[in-house]
């Protein structure tokens, strides 16, 4: 029934995100084309589990163990960049952001140090805030093509989508999107500042922003958390947003360092900070 894909069972995900931790994949598809995608989507519900698309890794807190979802990565059908007219282009969700961004004669630029793939991105309306307008990759388009839960594909207006901060609206599988340059014309040129190089592999920034005018690095620094260690996860001290595997560190870890971040935000300042990453377990 699934012959035309193929499945790999009890494939290690460690590398396969840019946190280096977390256990096993029940199944791992990697797709190709759209038939591809469809195919572990009949998987999915054949053999009754849920479906998560890998994408570059970037923003993904695995558990330990072996985890119950058929991984979808996607190939290099997936990658690449073609010119349309009207200087529009239609960029595959597998892209990393980063080849957009250096992209020439295109002007991408604000969305520099942005990591992870394109779909991965436009899945959470990844971006940057300047002055008191956030700017995120959705603001880029013009249409993105998406694979529904039933196997559909469809394009949906950018337009049409309710996104916000780091947060698109999109349901399904990204398979490509359509960018229109003039779109960002007042920030060309702009290259934002790139927060944190840190030495230790992690995924990016934990919680979101309370409020546009509160940064969650900054509360959980006032906290005290800089610095605070379990097991092998640790609070940067160059940002506290960031929890850092300083070794091996296990699920169990990270998530203790979160319950207590997210317990002292809300005893000492009634704030409730809401997770930017995502968790599979
Ligand atoms: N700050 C502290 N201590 C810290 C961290 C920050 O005092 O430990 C202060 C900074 O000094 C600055 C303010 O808080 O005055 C804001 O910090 P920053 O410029 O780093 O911005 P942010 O709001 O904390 C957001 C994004 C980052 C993105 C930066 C720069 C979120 C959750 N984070 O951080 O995104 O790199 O702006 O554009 O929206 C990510 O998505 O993974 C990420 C890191």
């Amino acid at each position: 029934m699934f012959k035309k894909v193929l499945v790999k069972e009890l494939v290690s995900l460690k590398n396969s995100t840019s946190f280096k931790m977390g256990g096993k994949a029940r199944y791992l598809v990697v797709a190709n084309d759209e038939e591809d995608l469809k195919g572990a989507l009949e998987l999915s519900s054949g053999v009754g589990l849920p479906w998560v698309v890998l994408g570059g890794g970037t923003n993904l807190l695995l558990a330990d163990g072996v985890l119950n979802y058929i991984f979808i990565r996607l190939g290099k059908g997936f990658v690449g960049v073609r010119a349309l007219e009207g200087g529009l282009l239609e960029v595959g969700a597998g892209t990393p952001v980063e080849r957009l961004v250096r992209l020439k004669p295109y002007e991408f630029s604000i969305f520099f140090g942005l990591p992870g793939t394109v779909g991965g991105g436009l899945k959470g309306n990844a971006g940057v805030r300047i002055g008191n307008r956030y700017v995120g990759l959705l603001d880029a388009c013009e249409r993105v093509r998406v694979m529904r839960r039933d196997g559909e594909v469809a394009w949906v207006e950018a337009e049409a989508l309710p996104k916000g901060y780091r947060y698109s609206g999109i349901d399904g599988i990204i398979l490509s999107a359509v960018f229109d340059p003039e779109r960002l014309r007042e920030f060309w040129g702009i290259i934002p500042q790139r927060p944190v190089v840190e030495p230790f592999p992690n995924a990016g920034c934990v919680f979101k922003n309370p409020s546009p005018e509160w940064s969650a690095g900054r509360l959980i620094d006032e906290l005290g958390f800089k610095g605070v260690r379990r097991g092998d996860a640790m609070v940067s001290r160059l940002h506290a947003n960031f929890i850092l595997n300083v070794g091996d560190a296990r699920f169990e870890d990270v998530m203790g360092l979160v319950e207590e971040i997210q317990d002292k935000a809300k005893r000492e300042r009634g704030i409730d900070l809401e997770l930017e990453i995502q968790v599979i377990r």
